[in-house]
């Protein structure tokens, strides 16, 4: 079967470095390295979006904002299909028909409605609750053979697995395909600059907690100061620093832009403490984000011409949706 690579991202607030280290940056290399005969669909998760508190105004500006930074950080709309989810209504008419499969049993193990919806359960939007199978719908709308994600999405692409297998037993089918999702050894969770035992995210109310591939050489540089670490050198390995997160984080995010393992990080640099090690991770983080924020300038500057490539990304997506929905509804009688 050709390859068929599928992911999004919430255009909630700026893209930061454990979405690029993590997601983005593998969504670049699938595309480069993506044969004549596959295709890569990459998507705004603005549905998503609207299921928790929603400023329409910043949305909107959002979602522009993170079509420039994705096309910055090397996404090709001509090669790759770039859409935002919004646009192509079959993502939110398979999520019906899928929301038949689901149960609510396998929603409620879901660890991020739980951390999102935190001691207000009962007050969370139904969307917050139905949103993996939502999810679900993305992926398997366009039969997705592999979906680059950070570790926090693999439940829901497990989940993803479940209703498309439920799906094809219930139906006498084999419409979906099971989905594989490929995760970054390295970068897979790089935590908040702030709490090395939180994930970085956009919904943490710390700016500085998270680098933003729109902060300057400055900023980035002050944040890697003033990340929290510890008074200790460096060890060796990396199973020494199974009890300092800080430190792991920190040696996890050098590995990660530099593209080695966190033991060949402490090869070069054991027995440093932070005052020498900082710099020189500032220093690799602004030399990975600088042409990036460079291209990003070119690129906010013309919306016109990012709603244009927006347009036509969900119109081939909606060209490749058609026979997928349409089975869809034939299987279930409808
Ligand atoms: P979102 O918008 O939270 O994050 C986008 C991508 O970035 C990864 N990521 C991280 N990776 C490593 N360390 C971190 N601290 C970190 N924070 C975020 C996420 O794993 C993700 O790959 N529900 C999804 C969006 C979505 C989606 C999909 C993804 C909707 N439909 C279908 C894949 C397929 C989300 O909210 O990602």
């Amino acid at each position: 079967m050709a390859m068929r690579i599928v992911s999004g991202i919430q255009p909630t607030g700026n893209l930061h470095l454990g979405n690029y280290l993590g997601a983005i940056r593998n969504w670049v290399r699938m595309q480069d390295e993506m044969p004549a005969d596959g295709e890569c669909l990459f998507f705004l998760a603005d549905l998503h979006a609207i299921t928790v508190h929603n400023d329409p105004v910043l949305l909107a500006a959002n979602i522009r904002e993170m079509a420039a930074t994705i096309i910055a950080c090397g996404i090709d709309p001509t090669r790759a299909i770039l859409f935002r989810q919004a646009h192509v209504p079959a993502h939110t008419e398979l999520c019906w028909l899928l929301n038949g499969t689901a149960r609510i049993g396998w929603l409620n193990r879901m660890t991020q409605f739980k951390e999102k919806s935190g001691k207000n359960r009962e007050g969370a939007s139904v969307g917050l609750f139905a949103y993996p199978v939502l999810q679900a719908a993305d992926v398997l709308l366009y039969q997705a053979t592999h979906v680059p994600v950070g570790e926090d999405q693999k439940q829901h692409l497990e989940l993803a697995r479940d209703i498309a297998t439920k799906f094809n037993a219930d139906t006498g089918s084999d419409l979906f395909t099971l989905p594989e999702p490929i995760i970054p050894p390295a970068a897979a969770r790089i935590m908040s600059l702030r709490d090395g035992t939180a994930k970085m995210s956009k919904s943490d109310p710390s700016d500085a907690s998270r680098i933003a591939l729109t902060d300057d050489a400055d900023t980035i540089a002050a944040k890697i100061r003033k990340a929290k670490s510890d008074a200790d050198a460096l060890p060796a390995t990396v199973a020494e620093l199974a009890d300092r997160p800080e430190a792991r984080n920190l040696v996890g995010i050098y590995a990660a832009l530099a593209g080695v393992t966190p033991d060949q990080v402490l090869a070069t640099h054991a027995g440093k403490g932070f005052g020498a090690f900082k710099p020189a991770l500032a220093e690799l983080a602004v030399e990975t984000l600088s042409p990036i924020r460079a291209r990003l300038e070119t690129f906010r500057a013309d919306p016109a011409e990012l709603d244009r490539l927006l347009a036509d990304g969900a119109a081939r997506a909606r060209t490749l949706a058609a026979p997928t929905l349409a089975s869809a509804y034939a299987a279930l009688g409808l």
